[in-house]
């Protein structure tokens, strides 16, 4: 039947556009982890307050080789005038810069 078929290509292109994000990345996790953390003193996804946006650190390593992992490294690392994430939680470390190359 007609209806059938569009409905079937409906529900395909339904699974495949809510698929991959909600599988990859732990929204609430990675908020959770931001709060726990005070980044969203400094940052905020969309405006710069001191530290810049989620939404334009995004772009920049999205730029360069390596997103997610440079993203990791600076995370855990910080630098001289930036502190380091205190959570050794590698797998929360990874969901959120999952979720900060999605912003
Ligand atoms: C006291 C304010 C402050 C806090 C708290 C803070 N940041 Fe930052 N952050 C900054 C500033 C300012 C910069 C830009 C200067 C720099 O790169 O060090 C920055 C830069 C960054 C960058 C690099 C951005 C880029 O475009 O390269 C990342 C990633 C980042 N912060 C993540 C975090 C995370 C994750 C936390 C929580 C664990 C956090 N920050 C907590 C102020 C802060």
């Amino acid at each position: 039947m007609k209806l059938n078929s569009v409905l079937a290509a409906l529900s395909v292109g339904l699974f495949v556009w809510t698929g991959p994000a909600s599988a990859a990345v732990d929204v609430p996790a990675a908020e959770a982890l931001l709060k726990a953390e005070k980044c969203v003193k400094c940052h905020d996804a969309v405006k710069s307050k001191k530290g810049p946006s989620f939404k334009v650190t995004a772009a920049k390593y999205k730029a360069g080789p390596d997103a997610e992992a440079a993203l990791i490294k600076r995370i855990t690392e910080g630098s001289d005038d930036h502190e380091a994430i205190g959570t050794k939680d590698a797998k929360a470390i990874k969901n959120l810069a999952e979720w900060i190359l999605t912003q």
